[in-house]
């Protein structure tokens, strides 16, 4: 990689000093890289670059607020590292596995994990629904990744049981939480909470929903699939069993 904080990488501006504490210094190399290998990659878009701090490593890392302390974290569709990496970065106390199935994707942070030397990151290329039935987290996060009962169908499973699914959602969250009562009722969702993280040091705190994992999904894992819009059972596969 590229040095990582280059003229082009923005500086952090003061509320980055309340919010990273001690990992301010990390933060500032994880900004550097997103603004030169991150653009060069076509992981983020050249205009994102003078708002990297407020539209994605502040934002971001307030969502630390809804996370316990020393559990385990998946992030889903981590893209270049938002909010997973960034959650690691700030947070030592937790381990962080990044989900994400696109390989240019999974070499960049891969790259960043070595090049911050976080110890506590675990990068798997794989689709989220990949490890249901396989790995469960305390908390299964994401931002920007899926309508909201498409997020419930591949995040939940992942949920272990008095866990949390935490994701960053914009405006529309009361009307996607509507919108999504029946599939809530699916996968088990216990209480469901609307956060503002970072009310006290952003000028724009995040939105964020948290739905706790009651354990008591009504749904098999190849339902669930299918209910996250995965392949669903061949049309008459039965009756042609059946008949052999
Ligand atoms: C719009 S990007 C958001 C990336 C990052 N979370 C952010 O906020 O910048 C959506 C990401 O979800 C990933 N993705 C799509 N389907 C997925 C799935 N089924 N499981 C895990 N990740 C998925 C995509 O590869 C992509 O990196």
């Amino acid at each position: 990689m590229s040095d990582s904080v280059s003229r082009e990488t923005p500086p952090a501006p003061p509320a980055a000093s309340g919010v990273f504490a001690a990992s301010l210094p990390l933060a500032e190399r994880y900004a550097g890289l997103l603004a030169t290998d991150g653009v060069v990659r076509g992981l983020i878009g050249p205009r994102e670059v003078p708002r990297l701090w407020e539209r994605h490593l502040l934002n971001c890392a307030v969502l630390g607020e809804a996370v316990p302390e020393g559990v385990d974290v998946c992030d889903i569709g981590s893209g270049a590292g938002l909010p997973g990496l960034v959650l690691a970065l700030s947070r030592p106390d937790l381990r962080v596995t990044l989900v994400e199935p696109l390989l240019r994707r999974t070499t960049f942070l891969e790259e960043a994990v070595h090049e911050l030397g976080l110890t506590n990151v675990e990068v798997v290329r794989a689709r989220a629904e990949e490890l249901h039935g396989k790995r469960e987290f305390s908390v299964v996060t994401s931002r920007a990744v899926a309508p909201l009962e498409r997020l419930l169908g591949w995040s939940m499973p992942l949920v272990r049981q008095g866990g949390a699914m935490v994701a960053m959602k914009g405006a529309s969250v009361q009307d996607e939480i509507e919108a999504a009562a029946g599939a809530l009722r699916r996968h088990g969702a216990g209480e469901v909470t609307v956060l503002s993280c970072g009310a006290d040091e952003l000028d724009a705190p995040s939105t964020v929903l948290r739905v706790e994992a009651t354990g008591l999904s009504r749904l098999g894992w190849d339902a669930q699939r299918s209910a996250a819009g995965g392949p669903r059972p061949e049309r008459g596969s039965r009756r042609r069993r059946k008949g052999r």
